[in-house]
């Protein structure tokens, strides 16, 4: 069988979708009752294949949008597997940015997985990587088994949690010299990207939103789920510096009735997010607020009077990072800390220049990370520095597991004291 990883032509990109799940109708996800989802309705929620119309919709929208980078699988001429990666930018710990490719609708046809078609296309999708400079690749994992043999693992971690309104009480604030407005689906899309824009430098993991981010935002009804509902909070001077979308979902059992879901809320300062918060989980003639999607440190549960009240039902990882730049990707985010690390990775076949030993040296005012001959302080595998990279994963969990060997009494503590950021990183959304 001639075996061929290319990007798709024009004229072959119809074929190129059929071997995606979410074109077919097929399940994208493990299924997970209730899982992000504040509503009734069992997840993932059904799909239907793909007419011919939006195949040709995408691929239309696919061959002019310079950020999105098809890869596929011909096995024989016919398209048997398909990947992409899109170009988007990642915040720091800093504040900075760092360019990424994220790897994104994935799927090898039945007939024809095991056969190593995914990896040939995920090699091919990290050299391209690195040929347009971007250091890092970021996916979602659809099943938690698959990509840790590529050097991903987890960076960001998301939470569901529940409330009950009754014991949703705020200990008391000082008082908020703003306002709360309910807005429309326009208003909505309007004011997401301004505070998006200032959130995201806040806080390491958040992505920058892909074009057509917030055009969804619509005041119809979606089902059983209601229409979406949007209440911004204006500071003092009027201008809009935070916001939330939620839900008020319709449900034929007792249990469920009464849920408002917050499908979404970000706030660029603590006044703001209390503000939307303190609406949000008193709203009259409703029992249970439902939060999926949040990061794991909530600043509302310290706000509560009972902490205790906020029940998180459901704890995930969210983004897996693979680093494919190891000099390029450390020196682009910042250390809250002087201090320096000599580390030796030995494992990485997917980008084999990551291999050897490191001396990474965050100084006052500048960030090194070159090859040395000196004798390494830990042997850290790709996945696990991957890992440390956003911040968010301690090193001394990674060295319980063995992904990181300490030659150096002290190299565990100094891996955290350098790497770990608080608030810890989150991404409000996906791409
Ligand atoms: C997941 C999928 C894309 C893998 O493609 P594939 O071509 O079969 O994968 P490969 O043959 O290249 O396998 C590469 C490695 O991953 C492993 N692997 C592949 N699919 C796996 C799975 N579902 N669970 C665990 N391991 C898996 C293989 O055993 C192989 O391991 P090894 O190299 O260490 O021996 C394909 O099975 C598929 O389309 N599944 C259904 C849809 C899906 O889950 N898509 C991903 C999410 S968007």
């Amino acid at each position: 069988m001639a075996i061929q990883v290319r990007p798709p032509q024009r004229d072959e990109m119809h074929a190129y979708y059929r071997a995606l799940p979410f074109a077919n109708g097929l399940p994208q996800w493990e299924p997970a009752a209730a899982a992000w989802h504040g509503g009734p309705e069992p997840w993932p929620p059904q799909r239907t294949p793909a007419t011919a119309e939006q195949l040709e919709e995408w691929a239309e929208a696919d061959v002019k949008d310079e950020t999105f980078h098809p890869i596929a699988t011909f096995a024989d001429g016919a398209c048997v597997g398909a990947s992409a990666a899109i170009s988007f930018d990642v915040t720091v710990p800093g504040g900075g940015t760092v360019k990424v490719a994220g790897v994104t609708s994935t799927g090898v046809i039945a007939t024809h997985r095991r056969h190593g078609y995914l990896r040939r296309m995920m090699q091919a999708m990290f050299d391209a990587a690195l040929d347009r400079g971007e250091p890092l690749a970021m996916l979602s994992a659809s099943e938690g088994s698959i990509y840790g043999r590529f050097g991903f693992s987890p960076a960001t971690f998301r939470a569901r949690w529940e409330l009950d309104r009754n014991d949703a009480a705020l200990l008391p604030a000082a008082p908020d010299p703003g306002s709360l407005e309910l807005v429309d689906a326009a208003q909505a899309s309007q004011s997401w990207p301004v505070v998006h824009a200032q959130v995201r430098v806040q806080r390491p993991g958040e992505l920058t939103p892909l074009p057509g981010r917030w055009d969804s935002l619509s005041d119809n009804a979606d089902g059983t789920k209601g229409p979406l509902r949007y209440l911004a909070h204006r500071d003092e001077h009027g201008e809009v510096d935070g916001i939330a979308n939620f839900r008020l979902p319709w449900s034929s059992t007792a249990a469920n009735a009464g849920t408002l879901v917050v499908e979404a809320l970000e706030a660029t300062n603590p006044t703001a997010y209390r503000a939307l918060w303190s609406l949000l989980v008193d709203f009259d003639l409703t029992r249970t607020i439902v939060a999926p999607g949040r990061p794991r440190d909530e600043p509302l549960r310290w706000m509560l009077a009972n902490p205790r009240a906020m029940r998180i039902t459901r704890q995930s990882d969210n983004m897996w990072a693979r680093l494919l730049d190891i000099p390029r990707a450390l020196t682009q985010r910042s250390y809250d800390t002087v201090g320096e690390v000599v580390f030796t990775i030995d494992d990485d076949h997917m980008c084999p220049a990551n291999n050897g030993t490191w001396l990474l040296r965050a100084g006052d005012t500048s960030v090194t990370c070159v090859a040395t001959d000196q004798q390494a302080d830990a042997t850290i595998t790709i996945s696990a520095l991957s890992s440390l990279y956003l911040g968010g994963m301690s090193a001394q969990n990674l060295a319980y597991a063995g992904r990181i060997t300490a030659h150096a009494d002290d190299v565990v503590a100094r891996l955290n004291r350098l790497f770990r950021v608080d608030p810890e990183p989150h991404n409000s959304f996906g791409f």
